[in-house]
C-alpha cells in the first residue's frame, strides 16, 4: 500500500454514489483522490491537480468523456486515462480506446478488485513507459558519447598516421645528415691541409729557398689533394639533391613522372646509412623502363617502411642477411616483389601484420603502423594491390602489384 502513497487520481463521473463508492475504495489503498461531477470540472482539476491517472465516465452532463480524454491526451499522452462506463456504452468505449484511453471498467462495477487491478496495470505500464523513455534518452546520450568518442579516435589516427610518415621521414633525415657528414669533414681536413702546404710554399718562395723538387712535390699534393676535394664534394652534393627530391616527394602527396628504377636507386642512396655498418646486402632488379606518372612519395614511404621493418624485425640478432627487390612488369601491371631472409613471421603476426597498431615492439619505438601506412598506399594512392607471404624463420615476401599507368579519375584533376 505503502507504494501507492503520494501517486494522485482524479475521479470524474457525474453519479455521486459511484464516485464516492470508487473513491472510498481507491482511497483505501493509499491513493491520493480528487473528484469531479462532470468534464469540464474534471478538466479543471486535472490542470489544477496534475493527476497521475484519470478515471472518466463517458456519458456526463456541460462535457463527456470523449471531449475530455481528447484534451487530456492532447496535452499529455502519457497520462493513464481508464474509462469507467455503462454497458450499453460499447462503441463510445471503442472510440475511447481508439482516442488513446488505456483500458475501460463497465459500470456498474460489481467486483472493486476488477478496478484496483485496471489501476494497477495501468501503473505499471506507466512505469514501464517512463523506463523505456528514459532508457531511450540515457541510450542516446550513449550514442552521442559513443560518436564523439569515435570521430576523437579517427581524428588521433589520422594525427598517428601522419605521425608515421613523418618517423619514415625522420629516418631518411637522421641517415642522410650523418651521410654527409663524412664527405664534407674529408673535404674540410683536405682543404685545410691545402691551406697549410700553400702557406709553406708561399714562406719558400718568397725566402727565394723554392727549389724544383719542391715545386713538383707541391703540385702533386695540390692535384690529389684538390681531386679529392672533388670528389667528395660531389659525393656530398648527390647525396643532398637526391635526398632532397626524396625528402621532398615523401613529405607531399604530389604526382609527377619518374623512372622506377632511378627513383629506387635514389630512395636506397638515402637510406644507406641505416645498414650500411651492417653486413646485410640489399639488391634490387628493377627493369630500367619502367616510366611511372604516379606518386613518388609513395613509393619513398613503402620501401622506408619495407627496409626498416627487415632491419628491425627480420634481421634483429642476425648477421649476413639480404633484402632483394625484384621489379617486372606484365601486362600493364607493375609486380614489385620484395624478399627478406630473417626470422619470418608466425601466424598471428601474418594475419595481423597489416593491422593498425599491430606491433611486436610495443613500448620498444614501434607504432605499428608502418605496414598500415604501406597497405593503404599500395591500395589507395598506387590503386594496387599487396600480399604477404611468410613463415617463421623463413623471411618475408610481399607482393604488391599495380597498375603501370595510373587510372585516371575526373575527381583526381
Ligand atoms: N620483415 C619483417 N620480418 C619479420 N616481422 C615483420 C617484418 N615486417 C613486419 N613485421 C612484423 O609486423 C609487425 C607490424 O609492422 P609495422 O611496420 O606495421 O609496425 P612496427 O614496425 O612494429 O612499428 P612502426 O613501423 O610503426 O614503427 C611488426 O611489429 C613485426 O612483428
Ligand atoms: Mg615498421
Amino acid at each position: 500500500m505503502d507504494e501507492n502513497l503520494g501517486k494522485k487520481i482524479l475521479v470524474i463521473d457525474d453519479e455521486a454514489y459511484i464516485r464516492d463508492s470508487v473513491v472510498g475504495f481507491l482511497e483505501d489503498f493509499g491513493f491520493d483522490i480528487v473528484e469531479a461531477e462532470n468534464g469540464r470540472i474534471g478538466l479543471e482539476q486535472f490542470e489544477k491537480f496534475q493527476p497521475d491517472l484519470i478515471l472518466c465516465d463517458l456519458r456526463m452532463p456541460e462535457m463527456d468523456g470523449l471531449e475530455v480524454l481528447a484534451h487530456v491526451t492532447k496535452k499529455n499522452e502519457n497520462i493513464p486515462i481508464i474509462i469507467v462506463s455503462g454497458a450499453g456504452n460499447i462503441s463510445d468505449t471503442v472510440e475511447a480506446l481508439r482516442l488513446g484511453a488505456w483500458d475501460y471498467i463497465i459500470k456498474p462495477i460489481q467486483d472493486m478488485n476488477v478496478l484496483f487491478h485496471a489501476v494497477d496495470k495501468a501503473f505499471e505500464r506507466k512505469r514501464f513507459i517512463e523506463e523505456k523513455t528514459r532508457y531511450q534518452k540515457e541510450l542516446e546520450l550513449a550514442n552521442k558519447d559513443l560518436k564523439t568518442s569515435l570521430e576523437t579516435l579517427e581524428q588521433t589516427r589520422d594525427q598517428l598516421v601522419q605521425s608515421a610518415k613523418m618517423a619514415a621521414l625522420g629516418e631518411l633525415v637522421a641517415g642522410v645528415a650523418h651521410e654527409i657528414n663524412t664527405p664534407v669533414g674529408v673535404g674540410v681536413t683536405a682543404a685545410s691541409f691545402l691551406d697549410a702546404k700553400t702557406r709553406e710554399f708561399h714562406g719558400m718562395y718568397k725566402a727565394g729557398e723554392l727549389k724544383r723538387s719542391e715545386l713538383e712535390n707541391y703540385l702533386t699534393t695540390v692535384e690529389e689533394v684538390s681531386n679529392s676535394i672533388l670528389i667528395n664534394m660531389e659525393r656530398a652534393a648527390e647525396l643532398i639533391s637526391s635526398f632532397k627530391q626524396v625528402a621532398v616527394d615523401q613529405s607531399s602527396e604530389n604526382r609527377r613522372q619518374f623512372n622506377l628504377k632511378e627513383y629506387m636507386d635514389e630512395i636506397l642512396l638515402s637510406l644507406r646509412p641505416r645498414y650500411k655498418k651492417t653486413n646485410h646486402r640489399i639488391r634490387v632488379s628493377c627493369d630500367p623502363d619502367i616510366e611511372l606518372n604516379s606518386f613518388p612519395g609513395a613509393f619513398s614511404q613503402i620501401l622506408t617502411n619495407l627496409i626498416m621493418n627487415s632491419l628491425i624485425h627480420g634481421f634483429s640478432g642476425l648477421e649476413n642477411r639480404a633484402i632483394e627487390m625484384d621489379v617486372t612488369r606484365k601486362e600493364g601491371q607493375v609486380i614489385f616483389a620484395y624478399r627478406d631472409n630473417g626470422r619470418g613471421m608466425d601466424q598471428k603476426q601474418k594475419d595481423k601484420a597489416f593491422d593498425p597498431f599491430f606491433t611486436t615492439m610495443r613500448g620498444k619505438g614501434g607504432t605499428g603502423l608502418g605496414m598500415s601506412v604501406v597497405f593503404n598506399l599500395v591500395t589507395q594512392t598506387l590503386k594496387g594491390n599487396i600480399k604477404l607471404e611468410s613463415e617463421i624463420g623463413q623471411g618475408v615476401v610481399f607482393i604488391m602489384t599495380f597498375p603501370e599507368r595510373w587510372p585516371e579519375h575526373r575527381d583526381d584533376q
